[in-house]
């Protein structure tokens, strides 16, 4: 066997981990992707095949590393204001909700935050304008990777494309010195959101009762199952 190959029975192993794990289901075509992605893993262990390497990971062999394998293999593709027309219903609701309490969202696959933080900015504005909106948004998925991003509140300013301008001037502090080239998300939309790690297909956790459900593009990784 190639180092940089994988057999259909080692596929075999990859896939039933991380669908048990996660839901998520890798389609048959997909060897290549978990090449890609995982190569770097094997040579960090000096392994020499797939297979081992396939096999540690069920045995959890390596603390820590199926968590991370997984990380590797989850698509967390997300931009600010993702599917804009999401945001103008949001809106619609919170305007039309009985002020009486706490408007709250959840966003329950919310990859490295921008999700979360376009909805933040979206009742913030709402509160702005007058309406008055307490808002509270949870935030949550299953990497640790990309909710320490999340939480950081920090991104690559060519992230701020799909963010309007005078929101931008408004909720996100531009990097200067060793910060240059990157944005920070505003301290009041930072303190109000609440990042924490739940696997959707496991039991969930007690929550609030939420007024609106962000559940974008995370159960399109779950189809595919043969
Ligand atoms: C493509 S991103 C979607 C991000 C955002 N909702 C959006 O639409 O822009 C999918 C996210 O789902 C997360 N995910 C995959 N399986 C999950 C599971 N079982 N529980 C929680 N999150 C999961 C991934 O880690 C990834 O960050």
């Amino acid at each position: 066997m190639e180092f940089n190959d994988i057999s259909d029975r080692e596929y075999a192993v990859i896939r039933e981990l991380l669908y048990s794990h996660t839901g998520i289901s890798l389609g048959p075509g997909k060897k290549t992707l978990v090449i890609s992605r995982l190569f770097k893993r094997l040579q960090a262990y000096e392994l020499s095949s797939f297979g081992e390497y396939f096999a540690a990971l069920k045995t959890e062999r390596f603390p820590g590393e199926l968590e991370l394998a997984i990380d590797l293999l989850t698509t967390n593709e997300t931009y600010f204001f993702r599917e804009p027309h999401h945001f103008d219903l949001l809106k619609k609701l919170a305007e039309g909700s009985p002020k009486t309490s706490s408007f709250r969202v959840w966003s329950a696959a919310c990859s490295s935050g921008e999700e979360a933080y376009s909805i933040a900015i979206t009742l913030q504005e709402i509160r702005r304008m007058s309406f008055k909106l307490d808002w509270d948004v949870r935030a949550s998925d299953i990497s640790r990777q990309m909710l320490e991003q999340a939480n950081s509140g920090l991104y690559d300013i060519e992230r701020s494309e799909t963010i309007q301008e005078d929101l931008l001037k408004r909720y996100f502090l531009k990097g200067t010195g060793r910060y240059e080239g990157l944005m920070l998300v505003a301290r009041t939309l930072r303190d109000n959101i609440q990042f924490a790690r739940i696997n959707l297909i496991q039991p969930l956790p007690e929550l609030v009762p939420f007024d609106v459900i962000f559940l974008r593009n995370v159960f399109n990784l779950f189809r595919y199952r043969h």
